[in-house]
């Protein structure tokens, strides 16, 4: 078993094993105490494991409720949010108790928005099954739910109390998803850690290497910047184009895919802009490609470019960019939105 720790404004172990499951509920008892457990999972993931953990939790004396949502995107709004939180309330839940995530990124944004507003916050636990929840979403107390006019909009910041990665849960998840999860994988590669981008060319095979390289990277940005004032924005990387993806396609690309595409286009702009090689943009792009992730898109430059005026990472008339220099070095560069657009559109 692996073990990074993170040390913001609450201290929590990340663990990465290949059966984590059915001592879920030890390793929660011995973290976070509490007398109920009240897990929240999405309906697919309920049907395959929301026994296993239920059982661990009542074997280590937690009273146990179970809150399933339909799957997908489609149900990290507000009104989801407000029946999790009635179903708190219905079954008692107080302060003393936890609050289990089991799931992908929607459950840990959506259980870790209950979690911190419900009876003013109470503690919980992420349990992500999807290798992009274990590698980014899990980490780092991000939690939110969208608005009709845009992802994430209402949200808070509240940090897990543990977090357990068992990586046999990826033996379940389709083969696109897990594909659509390494994009987000060479992003760390690329900010920091070129050994990643040679890892994530055989993933199953270095699974619990990539997810500890990837965490730690995110632990020591979020250590740095828990609130997402400065350097955070790193982990931003690819995602400037991948928003503006998403929302022409009305969200029907899914995120990886986008951030794939995101990154293709940072790459080429950075090397249309004399910022970083053609070695270097090549080579991200021989990357994303081995895996079978796209890098072009379906949109014209001017489109992709002028979407990015409603990305919500802007501030008054400006954003910030993240620019590969080299593999393992980017930079933070805060443009207009007019040279922002002019230096992306090199890149579509
Ligand atoms: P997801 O949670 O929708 O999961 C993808 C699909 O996989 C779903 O259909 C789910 O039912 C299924 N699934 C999950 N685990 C499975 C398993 N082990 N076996 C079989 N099926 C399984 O999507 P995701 O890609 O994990 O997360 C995307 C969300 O994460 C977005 O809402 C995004 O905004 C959010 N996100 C949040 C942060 C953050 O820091 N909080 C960071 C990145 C992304
Ligand atoms: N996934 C971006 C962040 O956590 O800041």
């Amino acid at each position: 078993m692996t073990e990074v720790r993170v040390k913001a404004s609450n201290s929590y172990p990340i663990l990465i094993d290949g059966d984590l499951l059915k001592v879920s509920g030890n390793l929660i008892r011995k973290e976070a105490g509490g007398e109920s457990a009240c897990i929240v999972c999405g309906d697919e993931v309920a049907k395959l494991y929301a026994t296993k953990v239920g059982e661990s939790l009542k074997s280590a004396g937690y009273d146990t409720h179970l809150f399933v949502y339909p799957h997908g995107e489609r149900s990290k709004t507000p009104e989801m949010y407000v029946r999790l939180l009635n179903y708190m309330a219905e079954n008692g839940i107080t302060r003393s108790d936890i609050l289990v995530a089991l799931g992908g990124g929607v459950t840990g944004d959506l259980a870790g928005f209950a979690a911190a507003t419900y009876m003013r916050g109470i503690r919980y636990v992420q349990i992500p099954t999807t290798l992009l929840a274990m590698v980014d979403s899990s980490v780092g107390g991000k939690t939110a739910v969208d608005l009709p006019s845009g992802k994430n909009l209402a949200g808070a910041f509240w940090q897990p109390e543990m977090v357990l990665c068992d990586h046999s849960t990826l033996e379940t998840l389709p083969r696109e998803v897990f594909i659509d999860g390494c994009a987000e994988v060479v992003k760390y590669g690329i900010l920091k850690d070129p050994e990643i981008l040679s890892l994530v060319l055989e993933p199953e095979r270095n699974i619990e290497r990539i997810i500890e390289k990837c965490v730690t990277i995110k632990r020591d940005i979020v250590q740095e910047d828990e609130r997402d004032n400065g350097k955070r924005a790193l982990l931003n990387l690819g995602h400037t184009a991948a928003h503006s993806i998403e929302k022409l396609s009305q969200y029907s690309v899914p995120h990886g895919k986008a951030v794939a595409i995101g990154l293709a286009i940072i790459a080429r702009a950075a090397e249309a802009n004399g910022d970083c090689d053609k070695d270097t943009a090549d080579f991200i792009i021989k990357i994303l490609s081995k895996l079978s992730l796209p890098t072009t898109s379906m949109y014209r430059p001017a489109e992709i470019a002028d979407a990015i005026a409603h990305d919500k990472k802007r501030s008054g008339d400006s954003i910030s960019l993240i620019i590969p220099r080299a593999l393992g070095d980017c930079e933070i560069r805060r443009l207009s939105l007019k040279e922002a657009r002019e230096y992306l559109i090199r890149g579509v």
